[in-house]
């Protein structure tokens, strides 16, 4: 369906994707970038988004998809003026110092569509944004896992329109496990960005109820430094925060609400989410073959501990039909790999810790290391390259691994997301993936 919509001076509307529209007259601003006559742009499926006429009139044309649709904001929905006013004077202030603004708040609060408003205002004013995407759940500019670094050149509406510069591997969806990888990774892309550009913007997770989740954000603040802290929505969030740093002069903590009515994801959108960003890092990758010995091997147990002689497991595990094809020991604890599954588990377990003398035993059947993704270390040792396992040779110690990367690999780093023919996570992360 295509149509001309007129729009008065201030005029705001809502607009959900999929839709393009071109504007044929005047001047509108959708996320804090100006779009003339005659420019383009277009509104995913999965986006909504408020457009404001700022010329005094202004006619666009809009072609609206499945589901798209055009509507008129109640009162208090929208509240693209207030973000405006308040982001118009942070980035002000960024004229004269470097800043470094972290966005915190619920999931589906806008902390997302926020981020690509301050990196459009801070364009259009000059400034050179630089964005931090810290959200392994829903990751938008590198693959779930990763927390990335990208410089903004062009003015953008959704993040994932930008390319990462830099990815550091976290290796889990789920923030609650991995706190402290994700601000130690947030820390190292902020160090390693702070001289690209002008204005640093951290997006974040969306995990904010409870403690913990409070404690955790207020960890990841103290660690970035930031001059300034927005909280979307959240009352008490915005509270927590603002006590933490009350005696803090040089972190300006400002809340600001979320739109009313947004397009929402449900969790089979998000999943479907997350598999498109898989595809797009990984798709279409070259399988390559690396040995084992010859480079770093990180986040896995296996491969930290020493080499065991298969000889004497071979010997115990005879009996149950099984064989070994690879083992190493870490302190007192055994890890084997298997050829098959054995129903009886548990009692070759304890056959072995007895016999060998350790007090714990952990089994992997071979298979297990097949879609296990990980980052790569190769030329550039300030990013992690995607990767995902497609076999582990245990006899020849050689590693299969799918990447678009064709450079020199020097190390490996596991992760605890292992993703299925179709791009999608499968099974729990468990304490030892590998
Ligand atoms: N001003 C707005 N009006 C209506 N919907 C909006 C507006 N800004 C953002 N949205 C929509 O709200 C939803 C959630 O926004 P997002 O930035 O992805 O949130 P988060 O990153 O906090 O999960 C998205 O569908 C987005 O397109
Ligand atoms: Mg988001």
């Amino acid at each position: 369906m295509i149509m001309n919509v007129e729009l008065e001076k201030n005029k705001i509307i809502r607009i959900n994707g999929p839709a393009a529209i071109k504007v044929i007259n005047g001047s509108i601003k959708i996320l804090g970038a100006t779009y003339n006559e005659g420019e383009r742009l277009i509104i995913n499926k999965y986006r909504s988004y408020a457009l404001k006429c700022i010329d005094d009139k202004a006619v666009i044309e809009v072609s609206l998809g499945d589901g798209g649709a055009i509507e008129e904001p109640s009162e208090g929905e929208e509240v693209v003026d207030i973000w405006e006013e308040n982001i118009g004077k942070i980035v002000e202030e960024c004229r004269s110092r470097k800043c470094r603004i972290i966005v915190v708040g619920p999931v589906e609060s806008g902390k997302s569509s926020l981020t690509a408003f301050i990196a459009n205002m801070s364009l259009e004013k000059g400034l050179k944004p630089i964005v931090i995407d810290a959200d392994v759940g829903q990751a938008d500019i590198g693959p779930p896992g990763f927390i990335s670094a990208a410089i903004v050149e062009n003015k953008i509406l959704w993040l994932r329109d930008l390319k990462a510069n830099y990815l550091k591997i976290v290796g889990s969806i789920t923030p609650a496990h991995v706190m402290h990888k994700i601000i130690s990774n947030t820390m190292f892309l902020v160090n390693c960005v702070k001289d690209s550009g002008d204005i640093i913007i951290i997006d974040t997770d969306g995990w904010v109820q409870g403690y913990q989740a409070i404690e955790y954000k207020i960890d990841l603040v103290r660690a970035i430094n930031p001059t300034h802290v927005i909280v979307l929505a959240d009352k008490q969030l915005a509270n927590a925060l603002e006590n933490a740093f009350k005696d803090n002069t040089s972190i300006n903590v400002v809340h600001l609400p979320s739109p009313k009515v947004v397009r929402k994801r449900d969790r089979d959108d998000r999943r479907y989410l997350r598999s498109k960003s898989y595809r797009r890092y990984l798709e279409d990758g070259k399988i390559r073959k690396i040995k084992l010995r010859e480079i770093g091997l990180i986040g896995s147990a296996l491969f930290i501990g020493e080499k065991v002689d298969l000889n004497t497991l071979r010997e115990i595990l005879k009996p149950s039909n099984i064989t070994p094809l690879y083992a190493s020991a870490l302190h007192n604890t055994l890890f084997i790999v298997v050829d098959k599954q054995q129903v009886n588990i548990r009692s070759i377990v304890e056959a072995v810790s007895q016999k060998l003398g350790f007090s714990e035993v952990y089994v992997f059947t071979k298979g297990f290391e097949k879609g296990l993704l990980v980052g790569l270390i190769g030329e550039d040792p300030n990013s992690e390259v995607p990767g995902i396992v497609t076999s582990i040779d245990f006899n020849k110690e050689e590693i299969s691994i799918q990447t678009k990367y064709e450079g020199k690999i020097r190390a490996i780093i596991f992760s605890k997301i292992k993703l299925s023919d179709e791009w999608e996570e499968v099974g729990k992360p468990s304490r030892y993936m590998i």
